[in-house]
């Protein structure tokens, strides 16, 4: 963790009923002042958006969505538009989950388009990227990462990716509870944050935050948000309990305040 303001996002994924979401949006956002100086996003199933934006308001912590359309209005049943989301009170979105990609089929290109339709709209977007298991045992965890950078952020000028946060979340460890040492992890950021200057400069590099996802767990964040290019956690399955996420929130908090005493 380093001077850049901690990211903690709560990936609800297609879990939570009405009453549900509300209830944990409500948990979170009245525990937020125990995670002060950490950016609080939860990202949302759609639908519930209005409820939880509505919720969020007035606090520090923000309202996402969990995916956007490339494309503006029109004829494209069943898609939600970047205007949509914001409009419905969101200002964030994820494009590129592990999910998206290896589930649902995604491309790296159409993730490019989605990151690129987000941020142009006005969104706050937070680009996944991360290597399949297969891959990692091939030595090839950062030539996919930079792939998967290279093209998400694909004709994208600097100016435009101030909203931009990264997630490396590998996906042999997302929902398993496998989770990469803290070493391995900070050594995957560490060259997404290479290429940021390869592809872009220096400020660039040194000012997005890239967070690690994959089973963070209340047990574990603190040992991962001391890594130095560790900008905080895309949390899944612990984004659904109340205290387990403001308690990863707070293991954030708790590594600003300890650089800032340690200088
Ligand atoms: P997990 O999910 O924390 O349940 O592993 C992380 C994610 O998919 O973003």
């Amino acid at each position: 963790m380093t001077t850049r303001k901690p990211l903690v996002g709560g990936n609800w994924k297609m879990h939570t009923l009405r009453d549900e979401a509300r209830a944990l949006a409500e948990g979170v956002v009245s525990r937020a002042s125990e995670m002060e100086g950490v950016e609080v996003v939860c990202f949302v199933p759609y639908v519930w958006t209005c409820d939880v934006a509505e919720i969020a308001t007035g606090s520090s912590v923000a309202c996402g969505v969990q995916d956007v359309s490339e494309r503006g209005q029109g004829a494209y049943t069943g898609e939600v538009s970047c205007d949509m989301a914001l409009d419905a009170g969101a200002t964030w979105a994820l494009a590129g989950h592990s999910e998206r990609r290896h589930v649902i089929g995604e491309s790296d290109e159409l993730v490019g388009a989605k990151t690129a339709s987000a941020l142009r709209a006005g969104l706050c977007c937070c680009l996944c990227v991360g290597e399949l298991l297969e891959e990692r045992e091939a030595g090839t965890t950062d030539e996919v990462n930079r792939r998967q950078l290279r093209a998400g952020l694909e004709g994208l000028g600097r100016d435009e990716i101030s909203r931009l946060a990264i997630a490396y979340e590998p996906v042999w460890a997302i929902g398993t509870g496998r989770t990469a040492t803290p070493e391995d992890a900070q050594a995957a950021h560490e060259a997404i944050r290479a290429e940021l200057r390869e592809m872009y400069d220096d400020a660039v590099a040194s000012s997005t935050r890239i967070v690690y996802g994959g089973s963070v767990k209340p047990s574990n964040a603190a040992e991962l948000f001391a890594m130095a290019d560790i900008d905080g956690g895309l949390i899944g399955g612990a984004s659904l309990d109340v205290e387990s996420f403001v308690s990863i929130g707070r293991a954030a908090h708790e590594a600003v305040a300890q650089e800032s005493v340690g200088g």
